[in-house]
């Protein structure tokens, strides 16, 4: 199959269009939004939402994120709506949250991976809210990359995962939030999130007041534990580098990393630190990759600079631990995935011996 790339920056009615049809045809589109990359089907579709599964070789019970453009869609695929759930949906719609509701069944079993529930966003991206609205149709999407790899924040990259596999791909420049939606299920009474991101725990606590963390949002999930989010179980946003998260006190991070750098140099591999802007210094002269100089920044380019150490054939990422507040949450969340759960404290000599005895194999 080839694969089509229309910049919306030139040819925007042209490629808004041609991703209409393709949606109403039942093919596959991979479209910008303004968290990352989607890969899109019409909803009512059992056999186009299928070539998702196929095309990105996802587990079929991971389910998928209705995109909707107006309020009074809701209410087609959702019911028993508490009036906690209609303000959170006002309050951060158009934007990156996704909301978890009861479902009202209407929608092919393989959109919800067999669940009882529906969760549904309303992206902020102008190019995917025209897209919607051009079809007519509700679309799901999940994240435009392959099952595994890193989402995809650039057109660029979903060509790299997708090249042959999709009819078109809507080019609409860098998402700017760079992380995925936050999830949020509003089937209990109280709101719980499953999946932290751009609207923060804290804008959700200021709203809700009381919100549940899912406890696999920082810890994994041991064989027979239930996940709240069958998302959250499988393995995520994984370069082909192993990525090891250090955490502790600002000094002993950078000494910590310094030292197994080096001993990851000595045994022959290609590492790389990861930090933010303002403490390269701390790991010159070794190779170091500035995350930027705000969470917000980090966010943004996690994803890129991930799949960019692959390209670089980086084999070892240090990143230095972040902060889990606002977006920080959201950072964490997807680097202790990335890094399989290896956190290694600073502050604590026992764990950072473990750490080299294991890299010693
Ligand atoms: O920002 C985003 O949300 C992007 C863009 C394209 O909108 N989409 C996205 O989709 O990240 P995906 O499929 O990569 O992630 C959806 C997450 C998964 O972890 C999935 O398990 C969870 O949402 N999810 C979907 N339906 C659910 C449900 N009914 N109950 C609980 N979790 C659900
Ligand atoms: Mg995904």
């Amino acid at each position: 199959m080839e694969t089509k790339l229309y910049d919306l920056s030139k040819d925007y009615a042209a490629g808004i269009r041609a991703g209409a049809q393709e949606l109403c045809r039942g093919n596959l589109v991979i479209f910008p939004t303004e968290t990352v990359y989607g890969i899109g089907a019409d909803a009512t579709n059992a056999e186009a939402v299928a070539k998702i599964y196929a095309a990105k070789g996802r587990p079929s019970n991971n389910p998928l994120i209705a995109h909707i453009w107006d309020m009074s869609q809701v209410e087609e695929i959702a019911c028993d709506i508490s009036p906690l759930a209609w303000r959170l949906m006002r309050k951060f719609w158009p934007g990156p949250f996704t909301i978890v509701l009861k479902s009202r069944g209407v929608l092919p079993k393989i959109v919800s991976g067999g669940l009882d529930t529906i969760a549904i966003r309303m992206p902020a991206s102008q190019a995917a809210r025209d897209l919607l609205k051009e079809s007519g149709k509700i679309v799901v999407a999940p994240s435009a990359n392959i099952s595994g790899l890193p989402s995809t924040t650039t057109a660029q990259q979903c060509l790299d995962d997708f090249n042959g596999k999709v009819p078109l791909i809507l080019d609409g420049g860098p998402s700017s939030v760079g992380l995925e939606s936050t999830v949020c299920s509003m089937t209990g009474e109280i709101p719980m999130l499953l999946r932290p991101g751009g609207v923060t725990l804290e804008m959700l606590e200021e709203e809700a007041g009381i919100v549940e963390v899912s406890y696999a949002v920082l810890h994994a999930l041991q064989p027979g534990e239930k996940a709240e989010s069958p998302g959250m179980l499988y393995k995520h946003y994984s370069p082909k580098a192993k990525v090891c998260i250090i955490e502790g006190n600002r000094k002993a991070i950078a000494k910590t990393i310094n030292s197994m750098y080096d001993i990851g140099v000595k045994m022959g591999k290609n590492p790389c630190v990861f930090c933010m802007q303002d403490r390269i210094d701390q790991y010159l002269p070794r190779h170091v990759h500035s995350m930027g100089q705000s969470p917000e920044e980090v966010a943004k380019n996690l994803f890129a600079a991930l799949r960019e150490a692959d390209k670089a054939k980086i084999d070892l990422i240090y990143f230095e631990g972040i902060e889990h507040t606002g977006i920080g949450l959201a950072i964490a969340n997807r680097i202790i995935r990335a890094a399989g759960f290896d956190v290694v404290n600073a502050d604590k000599e026992e764990e950072i011996e473990k750490h080299i005895a294991c890299m010693h194999g």
